[in-house]
């Protein structure tokens, strides 16, 4: 049923629409902001505020206290103190396919040399969809309950967590000095069900599922509310743990269960891919008589040493997967395709659809990736179309049916100008010969798109992480010339004040959330050079490889020097630059691309006149390699390339992949050729795997 426009409204249906909509908008903004995990399009969300001031323009006395014109978009974040977590709570990496699994497990054996005779023991268990919680005991009692948060640092929780009854106040048995479980809270079907009813009964806001249920419920100031929710809990994981006695996750598991903790009964021990594959299979049947949701089975390598030594690559360990449940399928129409233009001018097609349940989620766009994936689909306007949502929320189109489509629908073209600027779009032409298959658009920063969306991107989460600067705040700040290059966001409250026209008289600002929008941005003054890197956007240049940068050059005004040298073709530096592990010619092209240009450069002063960014701490500042520049060579023996790679890096050297009069030590096998031969004119010291582990005193 089409909606009905504001002005069409009765009184008393204004007033229902007006509840219905600070419900739904403060759900949003809680997935947005308290969750990270939208499941609208910002279109949409703006839609629904427009609608809600709209209504309360004509109806100014059904105003409610609740209306979200009186908040900024950030549901209230400040309420729990944060806890550092002394070992991060890290993510999985995902799969989908059951090849995924075998792949899992080889890639598993070749990091670990692992002959293929060698049994490799996994665990697997369900993926509860719920939140996770990190519970620190201190000699057997519960001291600290705290959020995932954003890995590093989460919320405070534990008044909350204590109202559980699933997680123990006191560990039974002999109790360690120190032991952080981690685990799930979930809320259970029923439960949640039950809840729902209650809060409708209560006139009060209802949840759009479990897992939100249980969020809200653990994220409230008042734990006496928290302890009327029925929250449970599951125990799968660790964070500090000096004490652990046991060699395997099974055994911790299982010893978790001993202490107390509620642990999955599905959990098994699997001996193959095979294996796993049926266990999954026999967890997925399951799936609806569980009384609780899942989204997958997880799996982990069970052998805590190995483990260790697999380590993590970015956010994720290489020691566990998660392995997901299909999607959940759909049909509707296509009813547009909008072109989006992104931080490097990359145009994206997104497909427009009629608004269509997807496992519970109202879907109104695709993502439809590139132009060749329009033309190899040959999507055409009005078509009918299968869209399923995989694991996150962005749904895909996986398939058109041709006998539905409308007489006279014609082939997509995809426009050659960019849409925001009208400067020409091109797909650049690879060394490979290969076109490559993003059309972008060439006005750089004359192209408003992109100016924004670097904007985004430096105060993202990863990057500069500034609260209350988000997305559309950053949109609205553009357009009205508030921020235009990111040097502004550390000038706005000095212009705030000498400026007539004050943030605090904005729609939906006042002095409070200016004040905390000003000290989230003081707090940004200084920063980890890592993320000050990361967040100038340049092509190709992700976490890891500003990590790598800050690591090696140590402060931004040496970075940036550097890399204004390599750009002007000092031999020396671009050699530095291109002998650092992971960064290979067309990352070392784009950085130095990105410094021969005016302008970025302008940009980067600008900013450190105003933010101090700080060298990153060694991984290991006491290991006798920390600090050093580590090249290994020829065949290695003892470990593979990969788990050396990773292992220096934890004891804070930097691993890189030639050598130059840079390099302190070289790791040679046999076989070792013409790096040998340049260690030794450089006159770098040369040494073998068993010297390498006989100094960094891991055992093998
Ligand atoms: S293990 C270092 N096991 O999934 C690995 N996680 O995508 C720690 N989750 O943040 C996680 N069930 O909230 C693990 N049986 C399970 C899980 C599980 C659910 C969640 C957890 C984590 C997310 C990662």
């Amino acid at each position: 049923m089409p909606e009905k426009s504001p002005d069409q409204l009765s009184l008393a249906e204004a007033k229902a629409e007006l509840k219905r909509l600070a419900e739904e908008i403060a759900e949003h903004d809680e997935r947005y902001h308290g969750q990270d995990a939208p499941t609208i399009s910002d279109a949409e969300y703006d839609a629904l505020r427009n609608r809600n001031a709209a209504l309360e323009d004509r109806f100014p006395e059904l105003v409610l206290a609740s209306s979200p014109s009186n908040r900024v978009g950030a549901a209230p974040q400040e309420k729990f103190g944060k806890v550092q977590h002394r070992v991060p709570m890290l993510s999985l990496g995902n799969a989908f396919e059951d090849s995924d699994v075998a792949e899992f497990l080889g890639r598993v054996r070749r990091f670990l040399n692992l002959p293929e005779a060698t049994e490799i023991e996994i665990t697997a268990e369900p993926k509860i969809d719920g939140l996770s919680i990190s519970l620190r005991y201190e000699n057997g009692e519960l001291v600290q309950a705290a959020t995932r948060g954003d890995g590093a640092e989460g919320e405070n929780v534990t008044a909350n967590v204590r109202t559980i009854g699933d997680v123990p106040e006191k560990l039974a048995g002999k109790a360690p000095a120190v032991l952080e479980v981690r685990g799930e809270i979930y809320m259970s079907h029923r439960d949640f069900a039950k809840l729902n009813e209650k809060q409708s009964r209560d006139d009060e806001k209802t949840f759009a599922n479990p897992r939100n249920a249980a969020a809200g419920s653990l994220r409230q100031l008042d734990s006496s509310i928290t302890a009327s929710r029925p929250l449970r809990f599951f125990a799968y994981a660790w964070g500090e743990a000096p004490e652990l006695p046991e060699k395997t996750q099974w055994d911790v598991v299982m010893g978790f269960k001993k202490l107390g903790f509620p642990v999955n009964p599905l959990m098994k021990l699997c001996r193959s891919s095979e294996e796993l594959l049926i266990h999954y299979r026999s967890i997925e049947e399951r799936r609806a008589d569980l009384g609780y949701d899942i989204d997958g089975v997880v799996y982990k390598v069970n052998r805590l040493d190995w483990q260790a030594r697999l380590g993590f690559v970015s956010r994720s360990p290489r020691w566990a997967l998660a392995h997901k449940f299909a999607a959940e399928k759909a049909t509707t129409i296509l009813e547009g395709i909008d072109i989006q233009v992104g931080r490097t001018g990359a145009l994206t097609p997104v497909a427009r659809l009629k608004p269509v349940t997807v496992g519970g989620v109202v879907v109104s766009n695709a993502t439809l990736h590139n132009e060749d994936e329009i033309a190899r689909k040959d999507l055409r306007i009005g078509d009918t179309v299968t869209v399923q949502r995989a694991g996150d929320v962005i749904p895909q189109i996986v398939a058109v049916m041709l006998e539905k489509r409308p007489r006279g629908a014609k082939p997509y073209e995809f426009p050659k100008v960019c849409p925001a600027c009208g400067s020409h779009a091109e797909r650049e032409e690879r060394d490979t010969g290969k076109t490559d298959v993003v059309r972008r658009c060439t006005g750089g920063l004359i192209c408003p798109a992109q100016r924004v969306e670097r904007l985004k991107h430096f105060a993202s989460r990863n990057a500069f992480d500034i609260e209350g600067l988000g997305d559309k705040i950053i949109e609205e700040f553009y357009h009205d010339g508030l921020i235009q290059s990111p040097s502004d966001i550390f000038t706005l409250a000095a212009r705030n004040e000498r400026s007539l026209k004050k943030l605090k008289d904005r729609e939906g600002w006042g002095e409070a959330s200016v004040k905390k929008l000003f000290d989230a941005i003081d707090q940004r003054r200084s920063i980890a050079l890592d993320r000050f890197i990361f967040a100038l956007g340049i092509r190709h240049v992700g976490e890891t490889t500003a990590r790598v940068l800050a690591r090696s050059y140590g402060s931004a005004e040496h970075f940036r020097d550097q890399m204004i040298a390599a750009s002007h073709h000092d031999e020396e530096a671009w050699n530095e630059l291109n002998a650092l592990d992971g960064i290979g010619a067309v990352v070392a092209e784009a950085i130095t691309q990105f410094f021969g240009e005016g302008h970025n450069i302008e940009v980067v002063n600008e900013l450190l006149k105003h933010v101090s960014p700080s060298a990153l701490a060694a991984v290991a500042a006491s290991s006798p390699v920390s600090g050093k520049t580590v090249v290994f060579t020829g065949a290695l023996e003892m470990m593979t390339r990969e788990e050396a790679k990773s292992m220096a890096e934890r004891l804070g050297a930097k691993v890189a992949g030639s050598v130059s009069k840079k390099t302190d030590l070289l790791v040679a096998g046999p076989g070792a050729g013409s790096k040998l031969k340049e260690a030794e004119k450089h006159g770098v010291e040369v040494i073998d795997e068993a010297e390498w582990f006989r100094r960094v005193g891991e055992q093998k």
